[in-house]
């Protein structure tokens, strides 16, 4: 009799164990693909990664384009005092300390415009207080070229996993997405400005979403756009907008020529 009860544990105990583990690897599961669709990654992926912090916050992402200037989007640094601004980069978590740079001028065009939530000619230049040097870290080169409907691009940041979230990943994020023709994501942000300035690109329960802002999309090692805005994130009906560095190239060019 005591034997029977004994094993019957073990059985127990076993069973236990098993269901214990199988709901630690879902866990696992569920928290690497919380960015709507996309996967934690570290900066060794994206040297040229680096974020904006406002009175030390977290606030947008950003990409290293020379040793001493940061593209951004122009809603990060439009009206926001550059004595409030930092740049970090070479970390994979925003725990680390990693490289931190002052901003001595924050460039943002006239031509910049919140519609309503949409954004025009959404791009800043941060002109950094110091030579970024560091083996860690990297720049990105910009190409002006146009990324034709279908191309997967990849998209970096730390802003939220899900909509609903209200706090940034601690941990980089990656995910791949796919460009789409400019009249389907017209027709799908009806309600939206979207601007001559921008490209969109989507995939089913993939996206940016708030803090990925100002982060670069990727093709072939190669910066093509900005994360700019969207509506909602990852919602069925509604693509992402980016920037096209293509179509915001002559204050681009003149900026970085004058500054970088
Ligand atoms: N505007 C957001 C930011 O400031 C980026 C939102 C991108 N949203 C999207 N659904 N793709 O971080």
């Amino acid at each position: 009799m005591l034997k029977m009860l004994t094993s019957k544990f073990s059985i127990l105990i076993v069973l236990n164990i098993l269901i214990l583990t199988l709901s630690q690897i879902t866990h696992d599961i569920d928290d690497v693909n919380k960015i709507v669709g996309g996967q934690v990654t570290d900066i060794t992926r994206a040297p040229y990664m680096v974020n904006l912090r406002l009175d030390g916050k977290f606030a947008c992402g950003g990409s290293l384009i020379s040793p001493t200037c940061v593209l951004t989007a122009g809603h990060c640094a439009y009206k926001v005092e550059r004595s409030k601004m930092l740049i970090q980069a070479g970390v994979t978590n925003l725990t680390e300390t990693g490289v931190i740079a002052k901003v001595r001028r924050a460039l943002v065009p006239d031509a910049y415009r919140d519609v309503n939530g949409a954004q025009h000619y959404d791009v800043a230049i941060l002109v950094l207080n110091k030579t970024i040097e560091d083996r860690r870290i990297e720049t990105i080169p910009i190409s002006y070229s146009s990324l034709s409907t279908g191309t997967k691009i990849n998209i970096f940041g730390w802003g939220k996993t899900k909509e609903s979230s209200k706090v940034p990943s601690v941990q980089l994020k990656r995910a791949s997405i796919e460009v789409i023709s400019k009249a389907s994501c017209k027709r799908a942000l009806s309600d939206y400005f979207v601007s001559k300035t921008t490209f969109c690109a989507t995939l089913p329960g993939r996206d940016t979403c708030q803090g990925d802002s100002g982060g670069p999309t990727v093709y072939q090692g190669r910066q093509y756009g900005i994360v700019s805005w969207g509506r909602g994130c990852a919602r069925v009906a509604y693509p992402g907008v980016y920037t096209s560095l293509k179509e915001v190239r002559p204050w681009l060019e003149k900026t970085i020529n004058q500054y970088c």
